[in-house]
């Protein structure tokens, strides 16, 4: 019986329909062929023919494993329901009425075929059937937790999620490459992308802002690859990152103090060690009435001033062609009469762009970039400069980065999964042809508790000034900072 088209399913006319290329599960073939009067829609799908008939059950979730009967069921009901409906007019319909289509059709399934179902049961199918339907499949209750950071999916068979800072792998699966590949595919079709043997990568945004990249055969040798960076809805604040000591209290006070008074900041760290959540934290105490332009590879940052544009690079098409790059951006940045320009992401020409940005009058700029300690992030901007093609002398270019940079905070990720503030540096001056920094603040890595928790504390370095001392005064906030000096110094004693 599996695979027929149930007889005396009628509750969703207007759905009837039989299905063009499966937008969604392979539904069971040979199929009928189409009914004459019936619209059928093709979605943005591989051209790929359907890939054959096979269980449809493949979440396993830790929690509670699922017996081999409901998998049996609801590959059975599936079928059915695939068989019934079109599925690219219910992509149309808003996920609530889809979801009741699908009850609907799904209840009536049940009862023709006598399936003997608890209504909790019925209640759990529903929602695997409408995760694969409309959703991503098995990656759906992955992408509902918010404590998620990432999910990282290496072929069909293993997917990883990083939970505090620790990457784990979980008991979801995907039946088969083909279905990943489906996944894949709907994601990137949001965005108007495709992705295939010729044109194996891709980069697309979920409907909520998280970041995907796909990677597929025969470039990924196993398999798709497919990486999520989840976005945060509640992005996280400073006082928040001293909870989880991240920093101390000074040291949040100071970075505060650094992101109101217009330094020119640069954040550095690896990747996934918190550089972009930290330039969204120092972005809350720019002030209100400022003009600041964003620039991002994918829109993560979340400004809370009223007067922001964001920007966005584009990548090229099919074709090779509109290509947009991030110096692109920066440069027209320029032309907008910013008063700060924030950077999601420098990684190459374009750091000579904020650099000048930074000298000519848009003080308070800022931006991340892949290092792993300050001194590392100043020779990564000096070589992004003299790999973009500008043939300048280092000792200019070091002299460009010594009056235009004010701070750089360090990012990491530690051993344990915890991600620190390690450094908060100044960038001095030049003594010959060395740059000359300053840490304001460091974290001082102690030891390791018996959980194999990092110790440490965040400590002065002993400096009595910093060097943007005189632009804490300007903009009236020497005596909040000199306190703040003075808090991390007394702790660094009593420590
Ligand atoms: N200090 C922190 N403590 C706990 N989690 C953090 C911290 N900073 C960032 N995160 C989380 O880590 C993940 C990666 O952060 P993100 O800022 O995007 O990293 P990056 O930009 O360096 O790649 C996010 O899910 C974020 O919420
Ligand atoms: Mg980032």
């Amino acid at each position: 019986m599996f695979g027929k088209r149930p007889t005396g399913v009628s509750s969703t006319q207007k759905l009837r329909a039989v299905p063009s290329a499966p937008a969604t599960e392979p539904a069971t073939a040979p199929r009928p062929s189409p009914a004459p009067n019936l619209a059928v829609v093709k979605r943005d799908e591989p051209s790929s023919p359907p890939p054959p008939p096979a269980p449809v059950a493949q979440l396993i979730t830790t929690e509670q494993p699922r017996s081999d009967d409901y998998y049996q069921t609801k590959s059975m009901v599936f079928g059915a329901l695939i068989e019934a409906i079109d599925v690219s007019q219910l992509a149309k319909l808003d996920t609530e009425s889809a979801r009741e289509e699908i009850r609907d059709i799904v209840s009536e399934i049940i009862r023709l075929k006598n399936v003997m179902m608890s209504i909790a049961e019925q209640e759990d199918m529903l929602d695997d059937i409408c995760n694969d339907v409309l959703g991503y499949g098995p990656l759906e209750p992955l992408l509902a937790r918010d404590d998620i950071a990432d999910v990282m999916v290496n072929g069909a068979q293993k997917t990883y999620i990083e939970v505090s800072g620790k990457i784990q792998l979980t008991s979801v699966r995907f039946r088969d490459n083909s279905q990943l590949m489906n996944v894949c595919q709907r994601i990137v079709s949001q965005v108007g992308r495709r992705v295939d043997e010729s044109s194996p990568i891709c980069d697309a945004r979920l409907p909520d802002g998280s970041r995907v990249n796909v990677i597929v055969p025969p470039l990924a040798i196993d398999g798709p690859a497919l990486t999520i960076r989840k976005f945060k809805k509640d992005k996280l604040t400073l006082d928040q990152l001293t909870k989880f000591g991240s920093i101390s209290q000074a040291g949040a006070e100071i970075l505060k103090i650094i992101g109101r008074v217009r330094c020119n900041v640069l954040i550095s760290g690896g990747t996934g060690s918190g550089k972009t959540t930290l330039l969204n934290c120092l972005t809350r105490y720019i002030d209100d009435d400022e003009r600041i332009i964003t620039c991002e590879d994918a829109a993560e940052l979340q400004l809370q001033q009223p007067h922001v544009v964001r920007l966005e690079t584009r990548p090229p098409n099919l074709e090779g062609q509109g290509q947009v790059t991030m110096r692109d951006l920066v440069r027209n940045c320029l032309r907008m009469r910013p008063e700060r320009i924030i950077v999601g992401e420098v990684r190459g020409p374009e750091a000579f762009d904020l650099l000048q940005a930074m000298n000519t009058g848009h003080d308070g700029s800022m931006g991340t970039l892949h290092a792993n300690s300050p001194r590392e992030a100043l020779s990564r901007i000096e070589s992004m400069i003299t790999m973009g093609g500008f043939s300048l002398p280092p000792r200019t270019i070091r002299e460009m980065m010594v009056s235009s940079i004010d701070v750089i905070v360090q990012a990491a990720r530690l051993r344990d999964g915890s991600r620190r503030i390690t450094h908060v540096t100044e960038v001095m001056g030049m003594e010959g042809d060395v740059i000359i920094t300053q840490d304001i603040v460091v974290f001082d890595m102690s030891t390791e508790d018996a959980n194999g928790k990092v110790m440490g504390r965040h400590v002065s370095t002993g400096i009595g000034r910093p060097r943007f001392w005189e632009r804490a005064r300007y903009f009236g906030e020497a005596s909040r900072l000199a306190a703040a000096l003075d808090a991390l110094e007394q702790k660094a004693q009593t420590a």
